[in-house]
Parts: C-alpha cells; sequence; structure tokens
C-alpha cells in the first residue's frame, strides 16, 4: 500500500515536525490539535522551520508553500477519515492515547494503518486496545523531526508485515532510515541511551566531577555531538525519569533505577532547558 494521506495528532514538538517532513516530501497530511491556538501554534513552527530549509537553499520557496498547502488543519479527530495512516504524537500518557486509538480504529477504513510516536509505551499494549492489532506499529520518530534520520520502528506482538512494509516504505520516502525493533520497554534507543545519562546524573551525585567536566569527557573522548548532561537538560528531566520509571518496572533489574538526585532535581521542579534550570541555567 503506497500511502498518499496520512493524519498527523498532536502537533506539539514531536507532531509539527513529522508533518513538516511528510508535507516536504508529497504526502497530503491532517494535522490535528486539541484547539486552535495549539494548531496557529504548530503551523508557525512549520512554516518558520519550512522558511530556514529555503534559507539554507535546501528547498525552493515554492516547494515550502507547496508543503505548507499539503497540510489541513482540523480541530476534531473526525477530519481523519479516510487517511491511510495515522500518526499520534500526543502526550506520554495511556489514559490519552487509548481513547484516542479507540476513535480512530473506529474512524478510520479498515485498511488503515495506526502508529505511535510514543517513546516508552508499550505498543502490543496500545494495539490491543483496538481492533486492528496486526495494523498497529511504532514510529518513534527523533527530535528534531525534520533534522534527525532514524525512524525506530517498534514491531508489536500482532503487527503484520504489510504494515511493516508500508510503514518502512513511507519513512524511506521521507529519506529517513528505518530500524525495526521488538516491543520491550524503552525499545532501543532510550533503553541503551537513559541508563548512560542515569549513570551521568549518578557521578554528579557522588561528586565524582562537575556536569562540565562529565559533559566535557563525554564530548572530546568519545566523540559525542553533546555531553550526557547538556542532553537530559534538552530532553527533559521528567521525561527522563518517566523513561527510567519504565524501564525499571519493565525489566526489573535494579540496574534501571532512578539517580535519586535525578528524582530530586524533577521534584524541585528543575527539568532542564524547558524550565530554565537543569543541571545548567538557560
Ligand atoms: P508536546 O507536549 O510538545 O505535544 C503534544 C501535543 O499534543 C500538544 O500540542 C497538545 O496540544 C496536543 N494534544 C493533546 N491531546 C490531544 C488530542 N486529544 N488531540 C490532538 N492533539 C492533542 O509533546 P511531544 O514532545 O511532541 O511528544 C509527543 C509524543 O512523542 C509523546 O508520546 C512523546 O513521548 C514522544 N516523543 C517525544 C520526543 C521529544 O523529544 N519530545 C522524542 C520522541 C518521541
Amino acid at each position: 500500500m503506497k500511502i498518499e494521506q496520512v493524519a498527523v495528532i498532536g502537533g506539539g514538538a514531536m507532531g509539527n515536525g513529522i508533518a513538516h517532513v511528510l508535507a516536504k516530501y508529497g504526502v497530503s497530511v491532517v494535522l490535528v490539535e486539541a484547539n486552535s491556538d495549539a494548531l496557529a501554534k504548530a503551523r508557525s513552527t512549520i512554516e518558520k522551520n519550512l522558511a530556514r530549509e529555503v534559507s539554507k537553499a535546501k528547498l525552493t520557496d515554492a516547494d515550502a508553500a507547496a508543503a505548507l498547502a499539503r497540510i489541513k488543519p482540523a480541530v476534531d479527530v473526525s477530519a481523519a477519515a479516510g487517511c491511510q495512516l495515522a500518526i499520534e504524537a500526543i502526550p506520554e500518557r495511556l489514559e490519552l492515547k487509548v481513547p484516542l486509538f479507540q476513535k480512530l480504529d473506529a474512524l478510520l477504513g479498515p485498511e488503515a494503518i495506526l502508529a505511535s510516536n510514543t517513546s516508552s509505551i508499550s505498543i502490543t499494549e496500545l494495539a490491543a486496545s483496538t481492533r486492528r492489532a496486526d495494523r498497529f506499529i511504532g514510529m518513534h520518530f527523533m527530535n528534531p523531526v525534520p533534522v534527525m534520520k532514524l525512524v525506530e520502528v517498534i514491531c508489536g506482538l500482532a503487527t503484520s508485515e504489510p504494515t511493516k512494509t508500508a510503514v518502512r516504505e513511507l519513512a524511506l520516502r521521507l529519506e529517513k532510515t528505518p530500524v525495526e525493533v521488538q516491543d520491550y520497554p524503552g525499545f532501543i534507543s532510550n533503553r541503551v541511551l537513559l541508563p548512560m545519562l542515569n549513570e551521568a546524573i549518578f557521578c554528579v551525585m557522588e561528586g565524582v566531577a562537575t556536569p562540565e567536566a562529565i559533559d566535557e569527557i563525554m564530548k572530546l573522548g568519545m566523540a559525542h555531538p553533546m555531553g550526557p548532561l547538556t542532553l537530559a537538560d534538552f530532553i527533559g528531566l521528567d521525561v527522563c525519569l518517566n523513561i527510567m520509571e519504565v524501564l525499571h518496572k519493565g525489566l526489573g533489574d535494579d540496574k534501571y533505577r532512578p539517580c535519586p538526585l535525578l528524582r530530586q532535581m524533577v521534584a524541585a521542579g528543575r527539568l532542564g532547558r524547558k524550565s530554565g534550570q537543569g543541571f545548567y541555567r538557560y
């Protein structure tokens, strides 16, 4: 199945980027947000990001305008009816995602695929809340979506081969690299990354080195583009804590226990870049 019409539900940090790349590569998009203010914000972010590509000569003015014209804004999810794929990018809360997928399941045609951009919720569990677990899959884009090449494709227990193929082909059309993984807590990206960030936070807590020193060591010594504490601040310390808790609970191994300092920073409201203070001040 060649996917030509996609609904993106949620136009925040991830959803606006997903809508941007789909539209840029010729796919018609229905972008659904919770209200008209959020929709206007998503649209202006997409417009600004497309304009940046024009200023870098990566896109012509006409192509940017055509991309923007391919995005139909909506505040009611029923606008997604008729789409061949819906990609959900609403906040990371099971109690919000399940009712949304049940609505989409009732609304979309029988052949349509449902995908979630979740970073930590089980794809198998989300799929089981619908009547199309075989046409349910994880499409985990990376932030910022227009820049990052990876799409981690997460296969639930029941995800069918044609579903995997359709999603893989779409990712390739967007000039992304799809990499398939199975549905276990944290998938691969977060299961490997977050324990490293958590360990860096243990090092701060134990006074092994300052955040600046730890970041410098990992940048210069391991060729990481960003130090682990800078990255944790960028991701959001609340998001980091949530993912560590998912790993700890889901895999049942104490090696995934969240660092007490991470808990303390979140309790204090020091969430990183978005709150103005984390391991660094912004
Ligand atoms: P965000 O908070 O920036 O955006 C979520 C958007 O969804 C908001 O604009 C909100 O108004 C909208 N929304 C809420 N309920 C809705 C509904 N019922 N219908 C339509 N829109 C609704 O969140 P963000 O960061 O974009 O994350 C979205 C998903 O992507 C989460 O599952 C997150 O775990 C995942 N993710 C986030 C990454 C990141 O770096 N921010 C990276 C990879 C995945």
